[in-house]
């Protein structure tokens, strides 16, 4: 992974570097809390990646649940609980699903109360011929999330019961209620450590039991995330992509620069997207201050919102996050409709390269800040470094605005109206 931001963020290396100097006690903190390699702190979630038990754990179910027919992990859970599995699932097999019908196993996402897509995901439940065709992971930390126990409960009963009891994981904090009635079942559960929220989960069970059901590489994932989090840990703070970005972060939003625009020039990281939406809207946003995150695609949303980044307000600091592709299709030398210059026998990789650079060329001719992470691959190796450096940057970013990174009280404020209304 390349990380740049000299002269981009618009901002001095001075600058930054004395914004980064605050974080050193907390840099001292998160190297104590990687040397105990346990889930005491709220910041334990960097250990995950090295957390070999609660892999192993995984792989052994994994091993008992695959089969050749395997074609539906059924991913049931919301927020934290979901998103980093989507973003990874979507951008190595989910986002070419519709393109590849015959290629299992697919990962099905149930998260809000959707009536019209739970009644076709019945209905589809209904066709399938042996218990080994699907499995069912239900994750929830707490156990008490309306959309995840009425989407679970639609599906248990929709399926035989030998699904049910055969075919079906639960992935909860050890002793949460959820937990408790799981284990009385005989359903076979997966911990959440007590300490990693949510958002910080990624890489826990609730990631890698679907994930690598799904046939995604989880030794790779973690192992990017494990080299992310050594250097992310580097006291040589212009070095430590985690601590530059949180302080070009909050530089910018001590000048009012409210929005960080994450513009992704690879559809199939729209989910990487959303998954960081959640991480630094949660994270963040509390006590009157936060950051609003942002999700573009390149180069679909240039016709969409490029004319408000460039012409509108300049309320913005963006991440420009590309890849090289390794595909190799070209567009044909001799073409049928010669109406655009330059474009025969390119590759097509080369033409969305084109057009980032091209984007980032505008950004510097107006002046506008960003930073650039161009990943080595589309791999799971390049998605594991991706999701650690992210998830390390906000735990500074939280720290230089003064918020409690790992809470999210006013999520809570919609469950207890919502169960108000249930009531009545
Ligand atoms: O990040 C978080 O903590 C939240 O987004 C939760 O993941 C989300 O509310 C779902 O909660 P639970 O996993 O308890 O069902």
């Amino acid at each position: 992974m390349k990380f740049t931001f000299t002269d981009t963020c618009r901002l001095s290396n001075n600058e930054i570097e004395k914004t980064a100097k605050i974080l050193l006690p907390y840099l001292k903190h998160l190297q104590l809390v990687a040397d105990k390699n346990n889930y005491d702190f709220a910041e334990s979630s960097i250990n995950l990646p090295f957390d070999e038990k609660s892999a192993n754990e995984v792989k052994n179910l994994v091993k008992k649940l695959k089969t050749k027919k395997l074609q539906y992990i059924v991913d049931i859970g919301i927020g934290g609980s979901n998103l980093g599995t989507k973003a990874v699932y979507d951008t190595l097999f989910g986002y070419f699903d519709i393109v590849q019908p015959d290629r299992y196993p697919k990962m099905i996402f149930l998260d809000t109360n959707d009536p019209e897509f739970i009644s076709r995901i019945v209905a589809l439940l209904k066709r399938i011929k042996s218990p080994e065709e699907i499995v069912i992971n239900a994750i929830s930390k707490s156990g008490g999330t309306t959309e995840t126990i009425t989407n679970l409960e639609i599906v248990l009963a929709s399926v035989g019961k030998t699904i049910v009891n055969t075919r079906f994981v639960v992935t909860s904090d050890k002793g949460s209620k959820f937990w408790n009635f799981a284990t009385e079942k005989n359903v076979p559960c997966l911990e959440i450590p007590t300490t990693v929220g949510g958002r910080y989960s990624v890489l826990s069970p609730v990631g890698l039991f679907p994930l690598m059901m799904a046939d995604l590489n989880i030794d790779s994932l973690l192992a990017g995330a494990r080299s992310m989090r050594n250097k992310c840990l580097s006291k040589s703070v212009l070095a430590n992509p985690a601590i530059v970005s949180a302080a070009i972060l909050f530089l910018h939003n001590t000048k009012g620069i409210n929005i960080n625009d994450n513009f992704f020039f690879h559809p199939e990281l729209e989910s990487v997207g959303k998954w960081y939406r959640q991480l630094m809207g949660e994270s963040l946003g509390k006590d009157g201050k936060g950051i609003t995150p942002t999700v573009s695609i390149g180069s679909t949303d240039l016709h969409s919102v490029g004319q408000l980044y460039f012409g509108g307000p300049k309320d913005k600091i963006t991440t420009i996050i590309g890849a090289p592709s390794a595909e190799t299709v070209v567009v044909p030398g001799n073409m049928t409709f010669p109406l655009v210059a330059h474009v025969e026998n390119k590759k097509f990789g080369v033409i969305m390269d084109a057009i980032r650079q091209g984007v980032a060329a505008t950004y510097d001719n107006l002046k506008l800040p960003y930073m650039t992470i161009i990943l080595d691959d589309l791999s799971e190796k390049s998605l594991g470094e991706l999701l650690q450096f992210k998830m390390m940057e906000m735990m500074f970013l939280g720290k230089l605005l003064g918020v409690n990174t790992f809470n999210q009280p006013h999520v809570e404020l919609y469950k207890i109206e919502t169960k108000k209304i249930l009531s009545r």
